[in-house]
């Protein structure tokens, strides 16, 4: 893994820097990858796409918070690896510094990102399913219905089938438009809208970096492909 002298320079010098995370960000953190090493998540013998899903939510809401108390449960051990700290360091960097992810497990925030573009919502809110309350989840415990209306809560995460928190996407495209530098950490570029944001980056003249020990249906696209560990290849940029 080498990394280019033009590389090198435009991030000494850049201005406008997007980050884009998938799961690929917190692997080395013990986050299950949902794709990719043969480690495709099951619950209960429901592929991640069945019991996260909008449908599942219909159908079966007890059995969609089992698998989201499971998850939040491994999740409250775990913490930010050398990548998420990189990438916290990185928004003091840059005049203009945007962090958009696809992850729901709050990790860029625990290593002290500020201002993280959530695609996909987060593991550690809850909402109400009629008049949309949010609830913390970090401090206390699951309410069993909302406060205000009394009606179900449901995971504040998006689920397959739905649509994505209203803005969040289009703020981030207004900032990948606008970077002259994009990387692209940790995700299989598989699922849109996200995965969209590296090409509008492109598009508009940014100089696109992958990160992933694998290859993904973006790196052909990408100025740059940086064949590593997120959490080894991006401390590196700092020496
Ligand atoms: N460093 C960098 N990348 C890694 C690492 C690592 N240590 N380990 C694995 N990866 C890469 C894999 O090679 C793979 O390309 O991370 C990627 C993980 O891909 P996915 O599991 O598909 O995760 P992601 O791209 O975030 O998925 C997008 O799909 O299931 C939905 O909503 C969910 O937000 C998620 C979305």
């Amino acid at each position: 893994m080498h990394i280019s002298a033009e590389l090198r320079e435009l991030f000494a010098g850049a201005n406008r820097v997007l980050v884009l995370t998938g799961a690929g960000v917190s692997a080395e953190s013990g986050v299950p990858t949902f794709r990719g090493g043969g480690n495709t998540a099951v619950w209960k013998g429901m592929p991640f796409d069945v019991i996260s899903s909008a449908e599942m939510v219909e159908r079966d809401l007890p059995a969609v918070w089992e698998w989201f108390d499971y998850r939040r449960h491994f999740l409250e051990e775990l913490k930010p690896n050398p990548a998420h700290y990189a990438i916290a360091r990185w928004q003091d960097r840059f005049a203009e510094f945007t962090l958009v992810t696809q992850n729901i497990d709050g990790l860029h925030q625990k290593a002290g990102s500020r201002e993280v573009i959530e695609l996909h919502g987060n593991i550690w809110r809850a909402r109400c399913t009629a008049c949309g309350t949010a609830y913390n989840m970090a401090q206390e415990k699951r309410p069993d219905a909302c406060f205000e209306c009394g009606d179900l809560l449901r995971p504040d995460v998006v689920l397959f089938g739905e649509m994505l928190p209203r803005g969040a996407f289009e703020f981030a495209a207004v900032r990948a438009s606008a970077s002259e530098l994009c990387f692209v950490v940790g995700t299989s570029a598989l699922v849109y809208p996200a995965a969209g944001l590296p090409e509008i980056a492109k598009a508009a003249g940014a100089y696109v970096v992958e990160v992933n020990p694998e290859r993904t249906p973006l790196s052909s696209q990408c100025d740059e492909v940086l064949t590593g560990k997120a959490g080894e290849v991006l401390p590196l940029f700092e020496r």
